[in-house]
């Protein structure tokens, strides 16, 4: 429900390091009775954590996290019912999150404005009916905390002598505070929150600790991941700790050089007694850490890994008789964790984390297989659409769109709509309406869909086809040099015009959906003119496509584009490339999401399997026979030699690639959507690649969907699934047969395979 806000958004006279503390001490009305509610609604510029009597509010971090704060400024609400007290101090401890902390790789800060500020209402409910209100206002007080720095890229520092919970208590004597003022700020931006908060997710333990070469404590957590060190500690007073963060490790020390000018370093500076630090104002994607100035010996029981991330309920899982596979899969599910910390960036440890929209383009169907991602992925389009509504439709690169706000170096391109990045704001939503089936979601959607399309209409050269201006293309193709990404094999006009044909199809079934038949025409008829201009301009006889490489085929194939007798031989000749190549990967950004799809559907599964099990570099498995515990955004980030590629451009933690972790629960577990929201479903697993057995589960609307299966000695397949009440399977076995299984609960089913 909205909120009517009466209270001043306040910032502090002073600056106080970036991380102010606000406080109101109050006294509740009397003579009312009893508290019976009291809700505490909550934002910032800046990232904010609120406390009662020193008692924090709840048990989320980063809020309000980052939206497109031009226009859109979340709030949070707690029941704080149990927390006031006759006499009661609200405090807001404040630091300076997206909101004015360093964003992309500018080393600039501050894009959304100079100042720290705290918005809060405190709404008390007595017995009687009577209500109090204590709002932000010009009586408040701010001083200094124990954080001195806080970025998000850069890290934290703590001085712990300075930690007291005197500001939280009524009639507290406070040296150096100061007063606020209020800020003047758009309250039509504040808006409740939609999407989930960020919260601590997990906590992992080091697995090793150790003296390196040069004589630096490392850690090992074993894992990579996203989040902060917490520890308790005693030592020597003003002598400092300090935690510097990195993915990998390189001869034998922390390899920094891919975080770019991101320090990721926290600085602990104890005060003699017992100290327990933990940086809240910042986040670190890191497996190893270097401890130094540590008291004593440290060992794997003085610290652990708080893993943060946005709250999300797990619902699909994977599993089969590979080992390496299923390493692939859990490395899939940790890039989601690690890039869904409230907006789903490309990476969450350089100087970057931004929200690509391509990299989501690519990777939504994966992410709502896994976990229920709409909230998530809805909070995010309503930037999207925001942004899109402010530039005339343009769908950013990023979003948030921090990169207005930027000096653009000459080389890099003047912003314009790109395929499969601006086509996020066609393709998510609609794999999140394949996912969840919810049309209320689609609908909000609709309009940044059609400005999208008709935008990208405009851009399109006489003949039809998406030709002209900057695009990414098929991003990261291996074959590209380390530092030219975008030099791939695929012609660009292919893979543009391909994924803008995807779009429009995808807007006029929105908009038969919807009941707009005047936009499905006119969609409709506009994707048929694109595709007869690519198949006039980029095919050839027996499906040929213009440069001939995996990428092109497996667009021009998955989005329809094809006739059918040029979509065999253009899936023919994918299959021959792909052998040709030894079944290393060939593919982009673009490609790689669709080629395992494009070799099954054209009869040559034996070839995606093959593709997907290779792991000689590059390929999904090569990065997991080097230790990888999440999907990598090269597919050589490390080189066989162990050294980090040396691209400027090297996270080992980005999810794009992860995407083939669709394939693998349609096609390998066999649990694919036939219709929105799995009301229908297609239970088709398809053996192969020698895996002995494989299952999946997936926790829909209706209820739980699985599928389980395994072969014996001669090859024949036994297929447990479960159906909940509300969905009608099509179970097709690996022979042929199909039958359409209704009734709610187990079957079982054998073929040969
Ligand atoms: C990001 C990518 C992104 C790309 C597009 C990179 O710096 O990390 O994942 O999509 O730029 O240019």
């Amino acid at each position: 429900m909205t909120h009517e806000w009466s209270a001043d958004l306040i910032a502090p006279d002073e600056d106080f390091a970036g991380a102010p503390l606000l406080r109101k001490e109050f006294a509740l009305d009397q003579g009312h009775g009893p508290v019976v509610g009291a809700t505490l609604f909550v934002t910032a510029h800046g990232i904010v954590e609120p406390t009662i009597n020193g008692t924090p509010v709840s048990d989320e971090v980063l809020t309000p996290g980052w939206t497109s704060y031009e226009w859109r400024l979340r709030y949070r609400s707690y029941d704080v019912t149990p927390l006031v007290s006759d006499t009661s101090v609200l405090g807001l401890a404040l630091g300076n999150g997206w909101f004015r902390g360093r964003l992309g790789w500018s080393g600039k800060s501050g894009f959304y404005g100079a100042e720290l500020a705290g918005l809060a209402e405190l709404h008390v409910e007595f017995e009687d009916g009577h209500r109090q209100l204590v709002g932000t206002d010009a009586t408040w007080q701010a001083g200094p905390s124990a954080t001195l720095v806080n970025d998000l890229y850069d890290g934290q520092t703590i001085d712990a002598r300075l930690e007291s919970s005197d500001w939280t208590r009524p009639g507290a004597a406070l040296e150096g505070w100061s007063g606020v003022h209020a800020v003047a700020h758009d309250g039509g931006r504040l808006e409740p929150y939609l999407g989930p908060p960020v919260r601590r997710q997990e906590v992992v333990a080091p697995v090793k600790v150790w003296t390196s070469p040069a004589g630096a404590t490392l850690v090992d957590f074993g894992q990579n991941l996203v989040g902060w060190l917490r520890f308790s500690v005693q030592g020597e007073a003003g002598s400092e700790i300090t935690v510097r963060h990195a993915e990998v490790l390189e001869r034998d020390e922390l390899g920094t050089r891919p975080l770019r000018t991101a320090e990721a370093t926290d600085r602990f500076i104890l005060s003699g007694g017992v100290d327990t630090f933990e940086p809240t104002k910042t986040f670190h994607g890191f497996r190893y850490a270097e401890v130094s100035g540590w008291p004593g010996q440290l060992t794997e029981d003085s610290i652990e890994a708080v893993v943060v991330h946005s709250e999300l309920e797990r619902t699909g899982t994977f599993e089969s008789s590979d080992e390496l596979l299923n390493q692939l899969h859990r490395n899939v599910v940790w890039g989601l964790k690690g890039n869904f910390l409230d907006v789903p960036t490309d990476c969450p440890q350089r100087d970057e984390r931004l929200g690509w929209t391509g990299d989501i383009a690519a990777f939504a169907p994966t992410a709502a297989y896994l976990y229920d991602v709409s909230g998530f992925l809805s909070n995010w389009l309503v930037d999207v659409d925001l942004e899109q509504s402010h530039a005339d439709g343009m769908v950013p690169f990023v979003v948030p769109d921090v990169l207005k706000y930027m000096e653009i170096p000459a080389d890099f391109p003047d912003p314009d709509s790109t395929a499969v990045w601006s086509d996020a704001a066609a393709w998510v939503p609609w794999a999140l309406w394949t996912a969840y089936g919810d049309k209320a979601a689609l609908e909000r959607q609709y309009p940044a869909m059609t400005a999208h399309a008709r935008r990208v209409e405009g851009l399109l050269s006489d003949n039809d086809l998406w030709d002209k201006g900057f695009q990414f293309g098929d991003w990261l193709d291996p074959q590209a040099p380390p530092d030219e990404p975008f030099k791939a094999k695929a012609d660009n006009g292919v893979v543009a015009t391909a994924c803008y044909y995807r779009t429009l199809r995808q807007v006029a079934a929105t908009a038969e959906i919807l009941g707009i038949p005047d936009d499905a025409g006119y969609f409709s008829a506009l994707a048929e003119r694109v595709r007869s201009a690519f198949q006039k301009h980029y095919v050839t006889e027996g499906g040929r496509v213009l440069s001939d490489c995996a990428t092109v085929y497996a667009l021009a194939i998955e989005f329809g584009l094809l006739d059918e007798a040029d979509r065999q031989g253009a899936g023919d000749r994918l299959a021959e490339l792909v052998r040709d190549n030894g079944f290393r990967i060939s593919t982009g950004f673009a490609g790689t999401p669709f080629v395992t799809d494009a070799l099954t559907s054209t009869g040559h599964l034996n070839d995606a399997y093959q593709l997907l099990l290779e792991r000689e570099c590059p390929s999904w498995l090569y990065p997991v026979t080097m230790g990888a515990t999440t999907v990598w955004e090269r597919w050589d980030s490390m080189l066989p030699d162990g050294t980090i590629n040396p691209g400027e451009m090297t996270s080992f933690n980005h999810y794009a690639l992860g995407a083939v972790a669709d394939w693998m629960h349609r096609t390998i577990a066999g649990i694919a959507p036939l219709a929105p929201g799995y009301d229908r479903v297609l239970i088709a697993p398809r053996p192969g690649g020698g895996l002995t057995w494989a299952k999946g589960a997936l926790d829909t609307r209706h209820g739980t969907i699985a599928s389980d299966w395994s072969l014996d000695d001669h090859g024949t397949l036994s297929l447990r699934m479960t159906v909940p009440q509300g969905v009608e399977a099509t179970v097709r076995l690996p022979d042929g047969t199909e039958r359409v299984v209704a009734g709610a609960g187990d079957h079982q089913f054998t073929a040969s395979s």
